[in-house]
């Protein structure tokens, strides 16, 4: 198997996980590596079948979208009847993932917070998208409209694939050596700017000089076809029935094709981590120089 997953043998979400496991896939995360979840599937109920189809999502969405601590549902156009059904299926997902999270990764259990559930039903290979957007390019993720100012961003990912469609991505180098190669290439940050885009509601919450260099690095990541092509990277296929688990923020990725998977994402504090210097944040503040946040 790929040196850049590590696997673990949990077979159920609610299933208690021993301390030595727990401390092995705390490290094997911070360390940027993928958490590997073989046995791990998510069952749909029976009349949840009829959402396994790539209609469900709206013809300009991706994904649907559920935010469990508000309880709504967006990027559907599915009727309200099915929608109730729909929320349920995702709401059984975020508890399911926040009770595994919770016992793999005990250390951040009283900081960890929980945000979108997403599902994602349409095929990830072929949407057209501007290089920006193309998640079939490697990168790290970096949301520009909601700055983190350095927290990190664990995501916990499905695949419920019933046509035993692996979904087929690719994982790049370090996160040290994505910053020791564009670091010196991205703009400096711009305090003004910044207030503006703050000001005039383009993003929710200050974006810090961290946000700032996230941003450029996953498009700089993105717009280079070279880095693309010859950069250090592994082709990897999580089969319908796992589950898998990153800091995306922190380990190159791309999904280049698949259909049918489910993904919870998590917000945590860096002060949180078991050894925040594996953090972004301060990876990049070792190579600046300064204190970024
Ligand atoms: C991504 O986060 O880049 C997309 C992951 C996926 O859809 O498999
Ligand atoms: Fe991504």
């Amino acid at each position: 198997m790929s040196e850049r997953l590590v696997e673990f043998d949990i077979a159920g979400w609610q299933t208690p996980i021993a301390t030595p496991m727990a401390t092995q896939a705390t490290e094997a995360l911070e360390s940027g590596k993928v958490v590997y979840l073989r046995e791990l599937s998510f069952l749909l109920k029976e009349n949840e079948s009829q959402f396994l189809s790539a209609d469900v999502a709206d013809a300009n969405s991706k994904n649907v979208r559920y935010d469990i601590r508000i309880g709504t549902l967006a990027g559907t156009s599915l009727s309200p009847e099915l929608q109730r059904g729909m929320r349920s299926m995702m709401n059984r997902y975020a508890d399911s993932t926040r009770a595994l999270v919770n016992k793999l990764f005990p250390a951040y259990r009283t900081h960890i917070i929980q945000a979108r559930t997403s599902y994602r039903p349409v095929e990830a290979e072929g949407r057209l998208s501007s290089y920006r957007k193309d998640d079939t390019r490697l990168h790290v993720d970096a949301f520009p409209a909601t700055p983190t100012a350095g927290r990190r961003i664990l995501r916990v990912f499905t695949n419920v694939n019933p046509l035993g469609v692996p979904r087929h991505w690719r994982v790049g180098e370090p996160f040290e050596e994505v910053v020791q190669r564009f670091l010196k290439t991205l703009p400096k940050p711009n305090w003004l700017a910044a207030k503006v885009l703050q000001m005039i509601n383009l993003t929710r919450g200050e974006r810090t000089a961290y946000d700032h260099y996230m941003h450029h690095l996953h498009n700089a990541m993105k717009a280079n076809l070279d880095y693309q092509k010859n950069v250090s990277q592994e082709d990897v296929y999580f089969p319908p029935g796992s589950t898998w688990i990153v800091f995306s923020d922190q380990v190159s990725h791309a999904a280049m094709s698949g259909q049918f998977m489910f993904e919870q994402t998590f917000y945590l504090p860096v002060a949180h981590m078991v050894n925040e210097q594996q953090a972004p944040l301060r990876v990049l503040e070792r190579a600046a120089g300064r204190s970024l946040v």
